[in-house]
């Protein structure tokens, strides 16, 4: 059945803008995120610069990934990046307690992980580790990184980078709450202090955002205590933005099935997906109370689903498929995260390569991209455009309980003055015709793409990669009128030209 729908946008008003940042990822050591994801080594048949597969690279520059948050997660706070400096053939090999138990050769650090963002463009966010590190060890990360004519910047030249590198984001700690050390907020404050205030960036006229640790879901008590610190401090600390963590489990441990599952899970993963509002809507009137100015980021810089392992799978590698319901839960997610776009200026999806809800699967030299990459691809138009004002009569989808609006948008204007809106129609089992009122733009023409798939529940799988991959769409305008038909379950992305 074909259900109706009805959408109005604003275009005279443009009003925030949705920060590129918003559409950042994460890579921990953790799995095959990072080695055989990313990392093959130089001497390995796969195809690769300086040890980084060719194949991934032009896979996330094709996105635009803006930012990548590394090396951790939990990994990052027992991480100590002297072990991941100089010849290879000397790096100490340890253990990734937290993911495995496997060895953790270090073959990948410092200078590879700066190596690799710049090989896709993408900025650099670094997790310091808090939990077993010092300030001092974070400090002279920093240094090693950042500075000029010092003994670390010598050794760093001597490792083959001369010139100074830029750290745009320093993360202090992770999941302090957690895994990070079990820190009562007023702990990880007397350390946030510490490494806030010793941790230095070298390089002149870069400005780093340093992030703190925020709430763990919906408890306040972290958002609380660092935002009132802030607000009452004299000096010598600062913060530039406040982590979120928050994923889509539907349950704990984490044990859903990531195919072959049923419209009661598809529903209840959609309704608690789009618990990030409220999420956000709490800890940002928190902030508000304290930086009323909105100085301070809110950063969801863990976000994303978190299914039961594939079978077969190595316990602790967190490795899921990534099927249509993935892409449903991307889009509604972008979308939360523009319209909080004056106090969301940072996410990173949980994560990257081959581990939960990834971009990218490999399988040695074989690469899929996912229903959540397409995605990702599909929104770049909205990196860094300014949202503008969208009324929406959607329907309703309904599922046992479960009520949602059927049909979510979001429109925003690009930096050339393109206007692009961006549709998801949540329902598996309808179609939605949608009247799209466009009152002063001047368009004749939409030009765009949409994802939907057979099932709810298909994946792209290495022997049939593309079962979901973006269709294009072009549409007629005519008297500032588009009428047409989002499929069931679908992400469309539109572009307007006169
Ligand atoms: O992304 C996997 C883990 O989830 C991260 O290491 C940790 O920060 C979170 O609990």
């Amino acid at each position: 059945a074909t259900k109706a729908a009805s959408l109005t946008l604003d275009a005279s008003k443009p009003g925030a803008t949705i920060d590129r940042h918003i559409f950042g990822q994460f890579a921990e050591h953790l799995g095959h995120g990072i080695y055989e994801g990313v990392w093959v080594g130089p001497t390995s048949t796969i195809p690769n610069t300086r040890g980084i597969r060719n194949d991934v690279v032009a896979a996330l520059k094709a996105i635009k990934v803006p930012v990548v948050r590394w090396p951790g997660g939990c990994f990052a706070d027992e991480y100590h990046w002297r072990n991941g400096i100089g010849p290879a053939d000397k790096r100490r090999a340890g253990l990734n307690p937290n993911w495995g138990g496997v060895v953790e050769p270090n073959t990948f650090g410092t200078h590879e992980f700066m190596d690799f963002v710049e090989q896709i463009g993408a900025e650099a966010y670094i997790s310091a580790n808090v939990g077993t590190g010092t300030p001092q060890e974070s400090a002279e990360w920093l240094e090693y990184l950042t500075a000029e004519n010092t003994v670390l910047a010598q050794e760093r030249a001597a490792n083959g980078h001369p010139a100074p590198y830029k750290v745009a984001f320093w993360g202090i700690g992770n999941e302090s709450w957690g895994c990070g050390g079990a820190m009562s907020a007023d702990y990880y404050l007397s350390q946030l202090k510490l490494y806030s205030r010793f941790s230095r960036n070298y390089l002149n006229g870069q400005k780093m955002q340093q992030i703190a640790v925020g709430p763990d879901g919906g408890k306040t008590e972290y958002t609380e205590t660092i935002m009132k610190a802030w607000r009452d401090k004299v000096w010598s600390w600062n913060i530039d933005g406040l982590s979120l963590h928050s994923y889509t489990v539907n349950g704990w441990p984490p044990a859903k099935k990531a195919t072959g599952f049923g419209e009661d899970d598809y529903a209840s993963f959609i309704k608690e997906t789009v618990g990030m509002d409220d999420l956000i809507k709490t800890h940002s009137a928190i902030m508000d109370k304290y930086d009323p100015a909105k100085k301070i980021s809110l950063v969801v810089d863990e976000w994303g689903s978190w299914l039961a392992p594939t079978p077969g799978s190595k316990p602790g590698f967190l490795m899921q498929q990534n099927s249509q319901r993935d892409a449903i839960l991307t889009a509604l997610n972008f979308n939360i995260f523009a319209r909080h776009a004056d106090r969301v200026r940072m996410t990173n999806i949980a994560q990257m390569v081959n581990v939960l809800q990834a971009m990218i699967l490999t399988d040695k030299e074989r690469m899929l991209l996912t229903p959540t990459y397409h995605v990702f691809k599909m929104y770049v138009p909205f990196h860094d455009a300014k949202l503008v004002p969208v009324s929406i009569d959607a329907g309703t989808y309904a599922f046992g309980d479960i009520r949602l609006p059927r049909v979510d948008a979001i429109a925003a204007i690009d930096k050339n003055g393109k206007l692009w809106l961006a549709l998801t129609n949540v329902d598996p089992n309808a179609a939605v015709g949608i009247a799209v009122n466009l009152p002063d733009v001047h368009a004749s023409t939409a030009l765009g793409e949409t994802l939907t798939a057979p099932r709810i529940d298909a994946v792209n799988t290495f022997e049939a990669p593309d079962v979901v991959t973006p269709k294009a769409v072009k549409l007629s305008v005519s008297n500032n009128k588009l009428a047409f038909t989002l499929a069931p379950q679908s992400v469309t992305v539109l572009g307007f030209q006169p």
